[in-house]
């Protein structure tokens, strides 16, 4: 039997990048999709490959720094599958600036969609997670919010408010059998990291111990490990997918 089968997973920020691979691995192991994003032809694009693996998916356009969008996208789900089993609050943004000129509009939208979008999501989801008594809960990080990084500062604050976030729900949700971890990646190849320069891709390059960028798959796969039944005594954690720049 796959390692996922009777699974129901939400990806959010799934149509591309690190929640598309994420997406492809979960169902590769068995579990149904609801791949929501807020670019709905890459969710549908996904939700179409999930179908060629077997299983069943779900395209949903949703803003996860809405409120209404995430309980619609979450009462669809239900209405769909019938329960959610892992929740992976993946989608974020970067609007990077030096501090100084940092408008607060590009530090309110990282905060709303990084921090606040995992917020909302997971308080909707969790109470069907809370009757089922199981349930999976992964937030993608960075290593940035751990480390920081000049310009970047409202990117590593909603990171680093990930990961207290995710403590806190790891707490509250431990004794109903619900476990809440964060995955925090270093570099790792997408558009999002796509768009700097060569030179400070090169100047991060020099810095990682594996000597190479990851890849979506690289995180893919940890995500898989803190989905299924082998990580149900793992919660509250951080992994760092990083080739060993932070350590
Ligand atoms: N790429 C890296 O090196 C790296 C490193 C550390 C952490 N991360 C984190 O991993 C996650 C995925 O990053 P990626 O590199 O795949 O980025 P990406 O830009 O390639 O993909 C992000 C996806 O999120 C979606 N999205 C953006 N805003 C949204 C919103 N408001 N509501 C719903 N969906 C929205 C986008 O449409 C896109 O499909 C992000 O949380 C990012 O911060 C990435």
């Amino acid at each position: 039997m796959a390692l996922l089968s009777g699974k129901t997973a939400l990806v959010t920020g799934g149509g591309r990048g690190i929640g598309k691979a994420i997406v492809l691995d979960l169902a590769g192991h068995g579990a149904d999709i609801i791949v929501s994003d807020i670019d709905e032809t890459a969710a549908q694009e996904t939700a179409s490959l999930v179908q060629g693996t077997g299983r069943r998916s779900l395209a949903m356009k949703a803003d996860v720094s809405r409120d209404q969008d995430v309980d619609a996208l979450v009462k669809a789900s239900i209405e769909a599958f019938g329960r959610i089993d892992i929740l992976v609050n993946n989608a974020g943004i970067t609007r990077d600036n030096l501090l100084m000129r940092m408008s607060e509009q590009e530090w309110d939208s990282v905060l709303s969609v990084n921090l606040k979008g995992a917020f909302l999501c997971t308080r909707h989801v969790v109470r069907g997670m809370m009757k089922q008594r199981s349930g999976k809960i992964i937030n993608m990080a960075s290593v940035v919010g751990v480390m920081g990084n000049a310009g970047q500062a409202n990117y590593a604050a909603s990171k680093a408010g990930l990961i207290g976030f995710t403590k806190s729900a790891a707490r509250e949700l431990a004794s109903r059998n619900i476990q809440v971890n964060a995955v925090a990646p270093g570099f790792i190849e997408t558009d999002m990291t796509g768009k700097l320069p060569e030179e400070v891709k090169q100047n991060y390059r020099t810095g990682i111990p594996a000597g190479r960028f990851g890849t979506t798959q690289d995180v893919a796969g940890v995500v898989l490990f803190l989905s299924s039944p082998a990580s149900d005594y793992v919660t509250g954690q951080v992994i760092h997918v990083d080739g060993g720049l932070l350590m």
